[in-house]
């Protein structure tokens, strides 16, 4: 059978390098990738680093206003799927990417399947929360993370076909773990374990309201500890159109680099004292690295990681990072929330059930 996945941006590259070792032991893959992130740090690099297989297609996309950018992939998505014909459509998470592979799967009446189904930030104005929710809304099978999730969608009365899985990105980590543990160090970055923070920015709702931007780059300037700050581009255009880049190059203690690969950013969370973040994806990663947390927003959808104080909200605006950064330890106890590294295989198994027409195991209803 074969599977058409859509993959465009930074974090689906990861989640993808899991899922699709284990599809393609049962399946057709045709992998597509949106061409939503492009630059090589952005894109290339995993696909190399974590011998992510080559798209069969790149549609090129790029960057635009949400409109745009969407609608472009909608109408690369239908001429490739309708010429394509596959027996079914995967699509990650909440990207814009996401949305627009599941609508036109499911204009198409492709069978659709969604992996991180069921994530609610409850914040009706994030672009994210309105790409997930239609995707759950239009998805043949949902494949949830977490308890939270499921919960999520039942209060939506999707009910049907949704699978509790565990969290893939665990699995990426698990895979990769050693590959990173052989290639970087945090003295590759000339930083000394346990005696800096990292933090990665990008969220719209952090980057492009100009108050809140300074505040986190205040916030990062009265930290006075090293500070490794890999920026995605957005921020960069952002921060550089503020003027507030060589302010923040400026200080001493901080250190701008462009974003790096996915085996040395594992390394440098595993090591770091404290992340701080607006990633979903690097929240998570925080949480199985054991490294405390914390989230430049008003709200997280990884709600399991606030549990014990592992990952802490921080409002830019009203709170003081220093002061929360200078109070936290490292919590007594992690459960395990995310699963127990084997959502890629289960994926993989229910998907096949579907086929088959069994009823689905682990359903919940
Ligand atoms: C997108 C996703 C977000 C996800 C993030 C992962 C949507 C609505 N947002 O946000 O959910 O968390 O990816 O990183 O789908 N740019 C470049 N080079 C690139 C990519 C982007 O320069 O390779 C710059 C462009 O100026 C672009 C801006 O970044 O306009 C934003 O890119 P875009 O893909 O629209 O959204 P992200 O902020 O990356
Ligand atoms: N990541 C990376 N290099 C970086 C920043 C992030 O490899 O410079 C990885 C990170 O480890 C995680 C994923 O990118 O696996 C998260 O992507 P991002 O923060 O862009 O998106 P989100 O998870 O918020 O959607």
């Amino acid at each position: 059978r074969k599977i058409v996945s859509v993959i465009g941006t930074r974090p689906q590259y990861v989640k993808a390098a899991a899922v699709s070792r284990e599809l393609r032991k049962q399946f057709h893959e045709v992998l597509v990738d949106t061409g939503q992130h492009y630059d090589y740090k952005m894109a290339g690099v995993f696909f190399e680093e974590l011998e992510l297989p080559r798209p069969d297609y790149n549609l090129g996309v790029g960057s635009g206003t949400h409109g745009k950018q969407t609608a472009a992939m909608i109408s690369g998505l239908e001429e490739l799927l309708i010429k394509e014909c596959p027996d079914g459509v995967l699509v990650y998470g909440d990207t814009n990417s996401t949305l627009a592979g599941a609508l036109v799967a499911s204009k198409l009446h492709i069978p659709l399947f969604h992996i991180e189904a069921g994530l609610r930030s409850f914040n009706p104005k994030m672009p994210e929360e309105i790409n997930r929710k239609l995707t759950d809304h239009i998805s043949d099978v949902l494949f949830a993370p977490t308890d939270t999730a499921v919960r999520n969608l039942r209060s939506e009365g999707i009910t049907r076909n949704v699978l509790q899985v565990g969290d893939v990105m665990l699995d990426a980590v698990n895979y990769y773990w050693s590959r990173s543990k052989d290639a970087y160090t945090p003295e590759t970055f000339g930083l000394v374990r346990e005696e800096y923070y990292l933090a990665t920015i990008h969220r719209a709702e952090n980057t492009d309201d100009p108050i809140r931007l300074k505040a986190i780059v205040e916030a990062f300037i009265k930290l006075e500890t090293p500070l490794l700050l890999p920026l995605h581009p957005r921020t960069l255009n952002r921060l550089q159109t503020m003027g507030l880049a060589a302010e923040l190059a400026q200080s001493p203690h901080i250190r701008l680099i462009e974003p790096v690969s996915y085996l040395a950013m594992l390394q440098l969370e595993r090591h770091a004292k404290g992340i701080i973040t607006d990633s979903g994806g690097v929240q998570k990663e925080a949480y199985f690295a054991g490294v405390p947390c914390f989230t430049l927003r008003s709200e997280t959808e990884w709600t399991e990681t606030l549990s014990g104080g592992w990952n802490v909200l921080v409002d830019p605006l009203r709170d003081d990072l220093s002061a929360i950064v200078a109070r936290s330890g490292i919590p007594a106890v992690k459960s395990d929330v995310y699963g127990d590294g084997r959502a890629t295989r289960d994926i993989v198994d229910h998907m096949l059930e579907w086929y088959e027409g069994y009823p689905l195991s682990k359903q919940v209803s």
